[in-house]
């Protein structure tokens, strides 16, 4: 029997950094972003040189660096071999490559076992794609966020600078398109998880939501 876990899996921009981040600050919990574990898998492939358009090369080569992530409720400390690649990480360059690297079966088995030991005897909130259907499909509970393609295009956009709505919907349908069709764990929603669409809550509706469905369940 572990003690709490959250899985909080959706496509990219429907809120779930933000909704995971105060669930677990409000429970006093640790926080887990598994997308940032894929980004700094990425970055490293880019600094290396690897030709992201050949899985069997970035299958060869995942083994490799040494992935560190934080697990405080502000969860952005991510470390490769030792440097802090938080920065770096939300870049476009890596945006644009994480799908390709994402997909690659050998490249999942390790980052969802280091997944695995970091959840360990759980009161965490973990964000991602597969933590319901792959990582821990045993967890408290499951939540799958959505929100409309606009309005998670407008929550993107508003983050990042010089980049218009239109621009962040195309990249980001691109983006869901590929992490929904890969062979390997696809984002799905989970057999037991709750969907909550979010286009129209504010951050904290979402959060108020979430503890009570985690209270329901404690
Ligand atoms: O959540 P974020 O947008 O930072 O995730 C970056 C990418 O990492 C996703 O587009 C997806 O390809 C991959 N990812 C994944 N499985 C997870 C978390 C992220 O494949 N559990």
């Amino acid at each position: 029997m572990t003690g709490l876990v959250v899985a909080m899996d959706g496509p990219s921009g429907s809120g779930k950094s933000s909704v995971s981040r105060g669930v677990a600050r409000a429970l006093g919990v640790r926080y887990l972003d598994t997308g940032a574990m894929y980004r700094a898998m990425t970055w490293w492939m880019l600094q290396q040189g690897v030709d992201l358009a050949d899985p069997a090369a970035i299958a060869a080569r995942c083994a490799e660096p040494r992935i560190e992530s934080g697990t405080d409720p502000d969860g952005s400390a991510i470390h490769v071999d030792g440097v802090d690649v938080a920065g770096p990480i939300r870049q476009a360059d890596v945006t644009g490559a994480v799908s390709a690297v994402s997909a690659v079966p050998e490249v999942r088995a390790r980052l969802v076992a280091l997944q695995r030991e970091i959840i360990g005897g759980g009161d965490i909130v973990v964000e991602g794609r597969d933590i319901g259907t792959v990582v821990w499909p045993s967890a408290t509970l499951k939540v799958y966020l959505t929100a409309s393609a606009e309005a998670r295009a407008r929550r993107r956009s508003a983050e990042v600078t010089g980049s218009t709505v239109e621009a962040q919907q195309a990249a980001m349908a691109t983006r869901d398109k590929l992490d929904s069709t890969r062979k390997a764990d696809p984002l799905s929603v989970a057999d037991g998880a709750i969907e909550l669409d979010t286009t129209e809550l504010t951050l904290e509706e979402v959060i108020a939501e979430v503890l009570r469905l985690v209270a329901k369940r404690r």
